[in-house]
């Protein structure tokens, strides 16, 4: 099993599949249990994380550690994260659509390795490319989707509660509270 979550990681790692590759530092494959029930997917890397190589260890990684301990009791070691794309869009800009199509097959592998009873899609980038759809985060978060079998609750990204939108901790919060139901139902 983690052997096989290595060698993926190993593909990620030497992987010039899209033109993120010329930019980055290093990709962020991602980090946690193998043996997670919750798997959080975020966008893509940012300067910390290309610098680090790990996932959410900036701002966002801090608000998303302290909500996840706050609403979880959990720490991230006991779950999975990563991104829709593994590699850092310079300055920070959104993945272009060719970008996350060639990335995807990478998600769609640790999904399969790391089986979650339930993925959170952080923001509009993980959550329209797993359902598949154009509707908006605020629309969709919150409530329990089906993707590939696999319970998914969208919530906001971390950023936009950084950002100081009205309400966007509290329906975060919410939400981690839903993806905890699901685990111990
Ligand atoms: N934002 C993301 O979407 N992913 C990270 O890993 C860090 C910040
Ligand atoms: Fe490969 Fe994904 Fe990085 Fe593009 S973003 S180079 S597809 S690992």
């Amino acid at each position: 099993m983690s052997k096989t979550i290595n060698l993926i990681s190993k593909e990620v790692s030497e992987c010039t599949k899209c033109s993120l590759a010329e930019h980055r530092k290093q990709p962020v494959f991602g980090t946690g249990s193998v043996n997670a029930d919750l798997m959080f997917i975020g966008e893509a890397p940012g300067a910390e994380e290309d610098r680090l190589g790990v996932p959410f260890v900036g701002r966002s990684g801090k608000l998303l550690d302290n909500l996840l301990l706050e609403e979880m009791n959990m720490d991230r070691s006991a779950c999975y994260i990563s991104n829709v794309v593994k590699c850092r869009p310079p300055e920070n800009r959104d993945p272009k659509s060719e970008e996350i199509e060639a990335c995807r097959s990478y998600l769609e592998t640790q999904l399969e390795i790391i089986k979650p009873r339930v993925i959170v899609t952080l923001g509009n980038f993980a959550t329209r490319l797993l359902l598949d759809t154009k509707i908006g985060i605020t629309k969709l978060r919150g409530k329990k989707y089906e993707y590939l079998g696999y319970s998914l609750i969208p919530t906001f990204h971390p950023a936009a509660a950084l950002r100081g939108r009205a309400g966007v901790i509290e329906n975060m919060r919410a939400d981690l509270r839903k993806a905890k139901e699901i685990i111990n139902d």
